[in-house]
């Protein structure tokens, strides 16, 4: 339950933030689900996968997106869910699969949200092979966004 209240106090606190701008439409969280990421170490550049069911309230939505990055990879590469009207970025790269941030944003301009990726709901397992980590997030996955 804990990340649902995160969610929430970031989307209350991103709200009031915004207030003072303009009226905006109030959005809802983009729900991510399967999210997975897989590290691959052996083979220079270490690169990790990334993978999730997309579900969007705002849209009703659905549509899968999954990305590679690698190490030395740029932060603004953009990604296109199997719905190129929703794309996926890694802000600050992946150096910790146990520890990231996912970006959602449509190219339209009409929603954009990040969240990060770690704590308890995040299940990682380090192994001897290929890949060396695996990490499954454990229930739903939110990310808000706003316009
Ligand atoms: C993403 O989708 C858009 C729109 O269909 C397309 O123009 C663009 O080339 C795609 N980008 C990649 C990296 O496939």
């Amino acid at each position: 339950m804990k990340f649902i209240t995160i969610a929430t106090t970031l989307a209350a606190a991103s709200a009031a933030v915004a207030a003072p701008h303009t009226a905006k439409r109030d959005l809802r969280p983009i729900s991510l689900t399967s999210l997975a990421a897989d590290y691959y170490d052996q083979t220079p550049p270490a690169s990790t996968t990334v993978s999730f069911q997309l579900s969007d309230p705002n849209t009703n939505i659905e549509t899968a997106c999954d990305a590679v990055w690698s190490v030395g990879g740029a932060g603004t590469t953009k990604y296109n869910c199997s719905d190129h009207t929703y794309q996926l970025n890694f802000p600050n790269g992946i150096y910790n699969i146990e520890d990231f941030m996912i970006q959602i944003s449509r190219p339209d301009g009409s929603e954009s949200g990040k969240a990060r990726a770690y704590g308890n709901d995040w299940k990682c397992e380090k192994k001897d092979g290929y890949p060396s980590e695996s990490c499954r997030w454990d229930g739903v996955f939110h990310v808000g966004v706003s316009k």
